[in-house]
């Protein structure tokens, strides 16, 4: 029997890997994940939610995928999303869902894919880590995030053993770069036994 994306991807070894892998997969991940009891969407928005007044500030959905993590964003009371991902095909599902203000694609390698510092929250649900996408786009969010902003994300079960992605987050508390203001680990993919943990840090 053919393997699931989901039993695919978490072996997936670099950025082009991951473009293809989400290209193909674009059709078939909204009923294969929500299948699944995918969770952390809403425990990403949520959080954001909880440490934010002013709900009509946009948002940038970063990896926002098919758009499952802007519906959570707009079911939480955010009113103004914005989505960029890798893939066109994710992009192309996300723009059918409606839900966005502004989608575009993501050249990673270029310069940084949105303006600094226009956003005062970014959120990156299930993209940062194996699976996904590199430990370098820690910093290129946190680069790109408007000061005091908050930064919304979640790593897997698998990426919370790697030195490479846990790394970064120690040294921006320890250097001030930002402050860590929510910090929950729960479920992420309960269909195959997988949690996450969804953090959100403050920029200095
Ligand atoms: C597991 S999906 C999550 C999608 C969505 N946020 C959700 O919660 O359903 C990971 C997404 O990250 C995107 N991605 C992976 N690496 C990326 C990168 N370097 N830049 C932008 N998007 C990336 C993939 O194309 C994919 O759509």
């Amino acid at each position: 029997m053919s393997k699931t994306y989901l039993e695919k991807v978490y072996s997936v070894k670099n950025t082009e890997e991951a473009r293809q892998i989400y290209d193909e997969w674009a059709g078939s991940y909204d009923d294969e994940l929500l299948e699944q009891g995918y969770a952390t969407p809403m425990r990403v928005a949520r959080a954001l939610a909880a440490q934010i007044q002013n709900m009509d500030k946009p948002v940038l959905d970063f990896g926002c995928g098919t758009g499952l993590s802007g519906a959570a964003l707009i079911q939480n009371g955010f009113t103004v999303i914005d989505g960029t991902d890798l893939s066109a095909e994710m992009l192309a599902q996300a723009a059918d869902k409606g839900v966005y203000r502004d989608l575009w694609q993501t050249h990673p390698g270029a310069e940084l894919p949105f303006d600094s510092g226009k956003y005062t929250a970014i959120t990156a649900s299930g993209v940062i880590g194996s699976g996904a996408g590199p430990s370098e786009l820690l910093e290129i969010l946190m680069e790109g995030l408007a000061p005091r902003g908050l930064l919304a994300f979640s790593f897997n079960d698998h990426t919370l053993t790697d030195p490479n992605y846990m790394a970064p987050l120690r040294d921006w508390t320890t250097d001030g770069i930002a402050s860590l203001l929510f910090e929950e680990h729960g479920p992420h993919i309960p269909g195959i036994d997988l949690g996450s943990t969804v953090y959100v840090f403050e920029k200095a």
